[in-house]
């Protein structure tokens, strides 16, 4: 399968054109920062394009279509279903797209919640999908800038940021984020940087 083909496939999977944006630039972004931190920059697009195949199924169809296909699900995942979208997209990717290659299953398995262990393309998924020019928040294009120039200090801050939103919504820490923090070296939040809500 070509990529032209493999993007009119996923659009048609996805069904709304707004996600199937976000899925251009972040495939877009992460071939890019893989060429610059060499990685494989086909892998990079391929994972980019296919990395939010579950992204819109409900908890439920998350939660249903796991427990069918043998993916795996975690007592934090049972809790907030939508993270499961990431692992059921890479084994989307390799039942339904035929995407064998597991450097590529592993990047959109992790490209929510990070993980301890991450390899330079998992990173720069991770990064094109939280800091593609379509996302809106203040500090994204000074983290889109770093994760140019500095991977695991972009990945230090962006999991630093994530860290600040989960903390603002009173959302927990998933653990493979907490390895993710270990990792990278990332400062958990101070009642300072917190804005001291308790
Ligand atoms: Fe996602
Ligand atoms: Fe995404």
């Amino acid at each position: 399968m070509t990529f032209t083909e493999l993007c009119k496939r996923v659009r048609k999977h996805i069904g709304q054109d707004y996600r199937y944006a976000h899925c251009v630039r972040v495939a877009r972004m992460a071939e890019n920062l893989a060429r610059i931190h060499g990685a494989d920059p086909g892998k990079a697009r391929k994972a980019g394009m296919l990395h939010d195949l579950a992204r819109l199924y409900s908890g439920e169809r998350l939660l249903a279509e796991c427990e069918g296909r043998g993916v795996p699900i975690s007592d934090f995942e049972r809790a907030h279903p939508i993270v499961l979208h990431a692992p059921l997209s890479a084994e989307l990717a390799r039942a339904e797209f035929g995407v064998d290659d597991a450097d590529i299953r592993s990047a959109i398995a992790k490209h929510t919640l990070a993980a301890g262990e991450m390899s330079v393309l998992d990173c720069v998924l991770y990064l094109a999908d939280g800091l593609e020019p379509g996302r809106d928040y203040p500090e994204r294009a000074a983290l889109a800038e770093m994760a140019g120039r500095d991977l695991p200090g972009a990945m230090r801050a962006t999991i630093e940021s994530s860290l600040r939103y989960l903390s603002s919504k009173h959302l927990p820490l998933a653990p493979q984020t907490a390895d993710a923090m270990q990792r990278f070296g990332a400062q958990p939040m101070t009642e300072a940087t917190t804005g001291g809500h308790s």
